[in-house]
């Protein structure tokens, strides 16, 4: 089946009370609007539109950085849901397959649910999505009869009886999308709000004698953000959720609320994560890795065995090959840390290569940036760098090198040398304690002035 998603994101939000565009806050680390992209990604579509409004130029921004083929449109004016989904039109000309339509602020229709739709749509012309809800409030409700739909009743439209229907309409609709611009050419605007409402498509779909059904997911699903509040509520829903999938796959979470994840962390099976880390995008652990406490990963990818922290931060671009070592302190960015290398306290390792086996001593930096550029620094295997070793970038240290503690490196540095490069230590015999004796005695004179 060919799919084109229209996605509705033109709204304000008001209530956000915000410069940014709704659907660019951001849930797990993404916007709103790419968890919406992603659900319906689940159906291989060959269109996406997004239908812009507020800020529109910020919302394609967000839309193409994650998919590039995404089509914008812009709704100029926001005179309602059918209004919104004719701006599709020109976009899906010539299009004869299925258009769905999401709601770019309801980010959690699950893929099953979408599938689920697109089964019912076999056999049906209109599939609609509705919930039954705990508290049907402003909602719209399905107004079914022998178990077919005939007809989607606003709230502010609806009489007592029909207010009294808990079967909700979550806004998501498939339709041929032919037969979808059709309909709503017929739509009008004279209800309660003066709006072109989406909802009017089923009953002028039943007047032609065409058929609608509902098909029903959980309410957690059909979750609207409109406020802070509710963007708050959306994020602990998936981090929640996010929690019970990670274990529910084999990983071990001591502490599971005070893990937090991404929307696309990957964590494989038997990796350990003790409490208090946090995961940015892009972060991939395999298998077995151990993440301890108060670690920062994002954009980096840790391989099998590794262990990072206590107090650890990978930054984007991080590699840390197997069985590798990331010890507390330590920053990590732009790097690969080779087979069995350890980096263990109090350092800074970026834009760097770090060959298996290397150690790198405490209080180690690459000095990367020189106020203009950013350059490399080059470690071989088996190399031992001493404490407090400064590496000025470009640099190289070769194969089995050392470099004394305390060494600024500046040149490179040959396989298998010692390079020290700090001030040649000077001892005077007996003068320590002479100067203690002396700095007492200075002491002792000024207690007694001072009485
Ligand atoms: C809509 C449905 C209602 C359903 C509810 C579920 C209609 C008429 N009503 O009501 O049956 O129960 O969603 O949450 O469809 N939008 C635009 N352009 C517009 C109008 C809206 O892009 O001109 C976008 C909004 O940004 C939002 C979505 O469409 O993402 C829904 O619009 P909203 O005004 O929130 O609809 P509701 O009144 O909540
Ligand atoms: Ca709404």
């Amino acid at each position: 089946m060919s799919i084109a998603l229209i996605i509705l994101a033109a709204g304000k939000g008001t209530r956000m009370n915000s410069d940014l565009p709704k659907v660019l806050h951001r849930i797990a680390d993404a916007p709103m609007l790419v968890h919406a992209m992603q659900a319906g990604a689940a159906l291989d579509p060959d269109h996406t539109v997004i239908v812009a409004g507020h800020e529109a130029r910020a919302v394609a921004e967000a839309a193409q950085e994650h998919d590039e083929a995404a089509q914008v449109v812009l709704q100029e004016e926001q005179l309602g849901t059918a209004h919104a989904v004719a701006q599709a039109r020109e976009a899906l000309a010539g299009f004869t397959g299925d258009a769905i339509v999401l709601y770019g602020d309801t980010p959690f229709i699950r893929p099953e649910t979408l599938q689920k739709m697109a089964a019912a749509r076999a056999a049906h012309d209109v599939v609609v999505l509705g919930f039954e809800a705990a508290d049907p409030g402003r909602y719209g409700r399905l107004v079914v009869e022998g178990g077919a739909l005939k007809r989607i009743v606003e709230f502010k439209d609806a009489s007592p009886a029909e207010r009294a229907i808990t079967l909700c309409n979550s806004g998501v609709v498939m339709v041929p999308a032919p037969l979808l611009f059709d309909l709503i050419e017929a739509v009008g605007n004279d209800n309660a709000s003066g709006e072109y409402y989406l909802t009017d498509i089923v009953g002028l779909a039943r007047a032609r004698g065409l058929s609608a059904a509902a098909v029903t997911c959980d309410e957690a699903e059909t979750m609207g953000i409109n406020s802070r509040a509710d963007l708050g509520h959306a994020e602990a829903a998936f981090q929640a959720r996010a929690r019970a999938g990670a274990m529910e796959n084999g990983v071990t979470l001591i502490a599971p609320e005070t893990v937090f994840f991404a929307h696309d962390t990957h964590l494989g099976r038997d990796c350990l994560i003790e409490p208090n880390v946090i995961f940015g995008p892009g972060v991939t652990v395999e298998t077995g890795a151990h993440i301890r406490a108060f670690s920062h990963l994002e954009g980096c990818h840790v391989a099998r065995g590794a262990v990072v922290g206590p107090y650890a931060r990978l930054r984007p671009g991080t590699e840390l090959s197997e069985d590798s070592r990331i010890g507390n302190f330590v920053e990590v960015k732009n790097a690969l840390i080779g087979e069995g290398a350890k980096v263990n306290h109090l350092s800074y390792v970026g834009d760097a290569q770090v060959g298996r086996d290397s150690n790198i001593g405490a209080g180690t930096i690459t000095c990367n940036y020189d106020g203009v550029m950013k350059h490399e620094t080059r470690i071989g295997e088996r190399v031992f760098i001493g404490s407090n070793t400064m590496l000025v970038a470009p640099v190289s240290v070769g194969d089995e090198a050392m470099t004394g503690s305390g060494s600024v490196i500046t040149q490179d540095v040959a396989p298998g040398a010692l390079a020290i490069a700090r001030a040649k230590q000077v001892d005077k015999p007996g003068f320590g304690r002479k100067l203690m004796e002396m700095l007492r005695a200075r002491k002792a004179r000024q207690d007694k002035e001072r009485g």
